[in-house]
């Protein structure tokens, strides 16, 4: 099955259900949002899940982009991009946890071809606040599932307040041997599908309270499901990152941990611009410029002569379709290449200043303070220019 067959059999089956699709968001959320990026499915939600009516009513089904910045430590292992698609259902007040686990179950075995043998379920063991989820873990002992209880990892929120609660994760067994152990134990249970029971709201002091309504919010990261169906190791195998495989390694030789970070930042960082963003030092663009000099830091290493002005135009025009953007790819392609030519004139002027005799030596606090105010250095900078 392709991306785009998982896309329409997970949105045919919600909407046979009752779920109406919605369109999804930008990854810049409105003006006044705390939150920097989409970040899940929900954030655009948030009003919704707090009582106010959707207009498309009480079940609702969409595929949203979303970026993460708390994973960009482990892009390039087998299972986070730092941009990527969720599919995802919500239940606003309507239907309860047990129906949802259950759609979910029969959608993965029946409608992907799972086997069952393969799943293991976390649930929420309850803590000194709220109880344990007796519900899901009976829904999925009723299927046979092998359920394991935790606690922190099994509590959804997407940041320190705002609606939150306990939430039910489904693994898939990628091991070639049969499954044995549990998720918090073995990490080739690779997480597919969460289900939160959004029902609490965290205030400002910490403390919980009811949401007006019991809600259900469901993601399901797409890249990495379809990694795991069409039989792949990682997510940077799946269809997806089709073109990507094949033309980056011929643009420029890289081992695969750097191949699959070019990938990932570069596609993300295309994502970012088409939706509106632009390099700059603080916030949003902060993060931009990061992921485009990540790239081009990991470029330079080996050869300095690379550049992005060789990204084939089709690179660009794939990330653009996929995510359903109407940009000009020459614009995309000039905000890359203005922000690598400062970059690249920042490492010029430092490897200047960090040759005069005063840098010789080790640095302290006070240079790096010098460095960054009057030469506009940031330390990984200076670092990254003197290997020691
Ligand atoms: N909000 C949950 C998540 O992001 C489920 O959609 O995992």
């Amino acid at each position: 099955m392709n991306t785009e067959q998982i896309v329409r059999t997970f949105i045919e089956y919600y909407e046979e259900r009752g779920h109406r699709r919605i369109t999804g968001s930008t990854l810049l959320p409105p003006p006044g949002d705390p939150v920097l990026f989409t970040t899940s499915g929900m954030h655009p939600l948030t009003p919704y899940l707090e009582g106010r009516p959707h207009p498309l009513g009480k079940r609702l089904v969409n595929v949203q982009r979303c970026l993460r910045t708390t994973d960009l430590e482990e892009v390039g292992d087998a299972t986070h991009l730092t941009v990527f698609e969720m599919l995802g259902t919500w239940s606003l007040g309507d239907y309860e946890g047990p129906l949802s686990l259950d759609w979910g179950y029969g959608l993965l075995t029946d409608g992907f071809g799972i086997d069952p043998r393969m799943l293991h379920v976390t649930v929420f063991g309850g803590d000194d606040r709220t109880g344990p989820d007796t519900a899901s873990q009976e829904l999925w002992q009723d299927r046979g599932i092998p359920v394991e209880l935790t606690v922190e990892d099994n509590w959804w929120s997407n940041g320190p307040t705002g609606p939150c609660g306990p939430d039910s994760e489904i693994f898939l067994w990628t091991g070639d041997t049969p499954p044995e152990s549990t998720p918090t134990r073995d990490d080739r249970w690779v997480e597919v599908w969460n289900h939160v029971m959004m029902r609490h709201r965290r205030l400002i002091d910490g403390s919980l309270v009811p949401l007006p309504q019991r809600n259900i919010d469901t993601g399901l990261g797409l890249e990495r499901l379809a990694s795991l169906l069409q039989g792949r190791t990682s997510v940077f195998e799946c269809d997806v990152f089709g073109p990507w495989r094949h033309r980056v390694p011929l643009l420029w030789p890289l081992d695969e941990s750097s191949l699959r970070l070019v990938c990932d930042h570069l596609r993300s960082a295309m994502v970012v611009i088409g939706d509106g963003a632009r390099p700059g030092s603080t916030g949003r663009g902060y993060v931009l410029r990061r992921l485009v000099r990540r790239v081009l830091t990991v470029l330079w290493r080996d050869d300095p002569s690379r550049g992005l002005g060789d990204l084939p135009n089709e690179l660009i025009q794939h990330s653009l379709d996929r995510f359903r953007q109407e940009v000009d790819r020459d614009d995309v392609r000039r905000v890359l290449l203005d922000e690598e030519r400062r970059f690249s004139r920042l490492l010029e002027r430092g490897r200047q200043v960090l040759a005069r005799p005063r840098f010789r030596g080790p640095l302290d606090d006070e240079d790096f303070h010098y460095l960054h105010d009057t030469h506009g250095l940031p330390r990984d900078i200076v670092m990254s220019l003197r290997p020691e």
